[in-house]
């Protein structure tokens, strides 16, 4: 299938195919989404269809706008304060990579929320799905564009490769910005907790509304509040294994592994123990700095995944604080089989 530039026109034809119950793939800030129209169940079942995913795993429903709550929502459920948290985090977190949350109304189909009472929102912060969400019904579910527990697409390029021959449409905004998908937070319960680590960090949050749980903190792989928690999750095809700094610079270089390394540093002091490096090694931070790793991550394992030279990727953790959360989590679920 053809990749679509983001046009006037072509963002028209894609809000038709989601009108019409047909799915389109488009970029976010975080990763590319696997969309259709949040209010047709028929179209919703084909998204599980595609991807491979299990039915017991609830779609994040896309919104464009705040008054779109009241058309997806019931937040009258939701008591005083979690209604005020809300609101403090909708107005300096959203648009943004954080998906909250919160109690379904009647209008948003069983099958879109997986026959839970919640339902997770996302307001994006990309003007591409911004357009294209506003332009449909208003409300887009969307999963990662990718099979069911493989790596995330950050690129058109990647959703074509696995889902392409699938899709109604797939609309090319060019590489994720961010690069790890949203921060999943429930505040419809009595405790608010992070379900999954993302693309906002917990500090973030934090610095808005106070301590929350942390998703290590609650996790459970037997009975998954959020199903992105089974451990299993983000999978190259080849095996991944992940060491922290000190361990893989000692790790010595065997045929057909690739070096995935946090820092510079790291690959400096990993090449002065090499006898023989005449290994694939590549750096996620080039720079140092957190918001490139993150947005370089899931490129790059689709890059090792894709020579054919390799058996083995060899990865490095990232330092555990603020988007590193999100990246060891998807580094961590990757290595489990
Ligand atoms: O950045 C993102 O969030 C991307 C882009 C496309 O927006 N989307 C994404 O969707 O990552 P997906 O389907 O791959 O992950 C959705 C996560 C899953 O872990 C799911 O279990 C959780 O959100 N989730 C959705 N609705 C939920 C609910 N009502 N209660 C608990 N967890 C929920
Ligand atoms: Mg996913």
């Amino acid at each position: 299938m053809e990749l679509t530039p983001v046009t006037k026109a072509s963002l028209k034809k894609g809000a038709k195919i989601l009108l019409e119950g047909g799915l389109v793939a488009f970029p976010t800030e975080t990763v590319y989404g696997l969309g259709a129209d949040a209010f047709n169940p028929a179209a919703l079942a084909k998204v599980f269809e595609v991807k491979g995913r299990p039915r017991f795993d609830p779609l994040i429903i896309h919104i464009a706008d705040l008054k779109t709550l009241e058309k997806t929502t019931n937040l009258s459920k939701l008591n005083d304060e979690a209604r005020r948290k809300l609101f403090t985090l909708a107005e300096n977190l959203w648009p943004g990579p954080l998906s909250i949350i919160l109690p379904k109304n009647e209008k948003i189909p069983g099958i879109a929320t997986a026959g839970l009472p919640t339902a997770a929102i996302r307001f994006p912060g990309d003007s591409t799905a911004l357009e294209l969400i506003s332009l449909s019904s208003g409300a887009v579910a969307a999963p990662s564009a990718n099979p069911f527990g493989s790596l995330s697409p950050t690129k058109a390029e990647h959703v074509r490769d696995k889902l392409g021959n699938k899709l109604d449409m797939i609309l090319d905004g060019g590489p994720a910005k961010i690069g790890v998908e949203s921060t999943v937070l429930d505040i419809s319960g009595k405790e608010i907790k992070i379900l999954r680590p993302g693309g906002t960090p917990k500090e973030a949050i934090e610095k808005l509304i106070g301590a929350v749980q942390s998703y290590n903190e609650n996790d459970n792989s037997n009975a998954p509040s959020s199903p992105g928690q089974l451990k299993s999750h983000y999978a190259p095809g080849k095996t991944l294994s992940v060491f922290n700094r000190e361990e893989i610079i000692k790790k010595p270089y065997k045929e057909g592994e690739a070096f995935l390394f946090f820092d510079e540093s790291a690959k400096d002091a990993w090449l002065e123990l090499q006898p023989h490096p005449a290994a694939v090694f590549k750096v996620l931070a080039k720079n140092g700095q957190m918001a490139e790793a993150a947005s370089r991550l899931f490129d790059i394992l689709h890059e090792l995944d894709n020579d054919e030279s390799l058996t083995h990727i060899i990865a490095q953790l990232a330092p555990d604080q603020g988007l590193g959360e999100a990246i060891n989590d998807r580094l961590l679920r990757g290595s489990q089989k």
